[in-house]
């Protein structure tokens, strides 16, 4: 099969991601089989598709006309061999449990044309094995897409140790017919690249909330003022504190210990919690986006602390040969995240050396092992040189 033959796309889950995969699709001109277990979640799904096509009419990006289209082009369904008994590619947006997973993916084999190619938006998991549930794990791929998908532009085409270079090829090209940034990844490791790389940051967050050191506002505030786009601790909530709480259970199982979900993750957990899409989280979400009082700014934190966590991850990558090319790691996090800079981009600038020795600090400061700076990041060698940021940067 060649994009072009691609017709039809379904994906199962309605929820924040599955609901802006649909979106997405919509866009890019398919005919799209949304699947939800219940009838509330596929209306609430179907809302939200409609208000974000409003705001993109209302932007001039989408017409009216181009509006009535695509959501004569979306079909919903319950069931799920109806939902993909004519699709020719599936994403699968179901919770982040090992489990509900592959039975979702033994429905979809059982039902899905023999050519349709199953992909799975994990944030984490391993490709090869809810590839495993299948009689097809060739045609079984990663197809990562960020929060809100409509925005983002960036999508992991993440390679299972069964998947197929016609699928993975078929995949990259899909997501750049939906005007997405692919990347490709080519080895099936724990959070493929922008999970892994913000992981070691979510220990810290966790940390200084745990401790008292610092509270949410004062660091968001900071980092606003940096110029990112959200507070790290108000894009928790954003993603939702179910989803950090499996991917850091996943991290802990496959990764390191370090990565288990502490105590304030879980309490907030177990009490329905979970940040934008409950109304309450780590902030009150109830009247819309939290607001962020800007002169709450912890003057005295370093918002290149976080960079430095970052940069020595993404280093692990390139050592344990999961990315090939440390420019698709700044590509990854500039397009995942909506930041100006990626990881390496920013080291040119701030010095391998610095950010060592802040690494090397925090993992005796709170006796974290994966703070511990890496060989490349202590050998100060730049695993690449790019250009420098523009002036405005700063
Ligand atoms: N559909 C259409 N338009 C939307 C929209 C949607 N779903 N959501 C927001 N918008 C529009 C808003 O209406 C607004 O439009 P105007 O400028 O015309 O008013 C515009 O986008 C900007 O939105 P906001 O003013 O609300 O706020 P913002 O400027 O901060 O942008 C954001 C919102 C794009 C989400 C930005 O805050 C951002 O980039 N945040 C970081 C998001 C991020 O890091 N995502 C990755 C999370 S990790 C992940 O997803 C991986 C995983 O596996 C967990």
């Amino acid at each position: 099969m060649k994009v072009e033959d691609i017709k039809k796309i379904a994906v199962m889950g309605a929820g924040d991601m599955g609901h802006g995969i649909a979106e997405v699709a919509l866009l890019a001109g398919y005919k799209v089989a949304m699947r939800d277990i219940e009838q509330r979640f596929i209306d609430k799904g179907f809302a939200r598709i409609k208000d974000s096509l409003d705001k993109l009419v209302e932007k001039k990006k989408v017409t009216e006309e181009d509006k009535t289209k695509m959501l004569s082009n979306l079909q919903t369904f319950i069931d799920i061999a109806e939902s993909v008994k004519d699709a020719d590619f599936v994403v699968e947006a179901v919770p982040e449990i090992m489990d509900v997973k592959k039975q979702v993916f033994q429905a979809l084999d059982a039902a899905a044309p023999k050519h349709a190619i199953l992909a799975s938006n994990t944030s984490t998991m391993s490709i090869t094995e809810i590839a495993s549930a299948t009689k097809r794990p060739s045609q079984v791929v990663g197809m990562h897409f960020f929060n809100p998908p409509v925005l983002m532009k960036l999508v992991e085409v993440i390679k299972g140790k069964k998947t197929s270079d016609p699928t993975m090829q078929l995949t990259y090209d899909l997501a750049l017919k939906m005007n997405k940034v692919p990347v490709r990844i080519e080895k099936d490791s724990p959070g493929f690249i922008y999970n892994r790389i913000t992981a070691p940051t979510h220990i810290l967050l966790g940390l200084l909330l745990e401790r008292g050191l610092a509270t949410p506002e004062e660091i968001d505030a900071r980092m606003k003022k940096a110029g990112a786009p959200m507070g790290p601790y108000e894009l928790l909530d954003y993603i939702g504190l179910d989803v950090l709480y499996h991917i850091s259970r996943n991290f802990s199982d496959r990764l390191s210990r370090d990565h288990e979900p502490p105590k304030w993750l879980k309490a907030k957990v177990d009490a329905g919690e979970l940040g934008k899409k409950t109304g309450k989280g780590i902030y009150d979400w109830s009247k819309g986006r939290p607001e962020i009082d800007l002169s709450k700014a912890k003057e005295d934190f370093d918002p290149n602390v976080l960079t430095a966590l970052q940069v020595n991850e993404a280093t692990k990558l390139l050592e344990e040969g999961v990315v090939k090319s440390p420019e698709d790691i700044d590509k990854a996090m500039v397009n995942g995240g909506g930041v100006a800079a990626g990881p390496f981009q920013l080291a040119n600038e701030i010095g391998y050396d610095k950010l060592a020795k802040m690494c090397e600090e925090l993992a005796k400061k709170f006796n974290v092992k994966v703070f511990e700076p890496t060989k490349t990041l202590k050998s100060g060698r730049p695993p690449y040189v790019p250009p420098p940021l523009p002036k405005e940067f700063f």
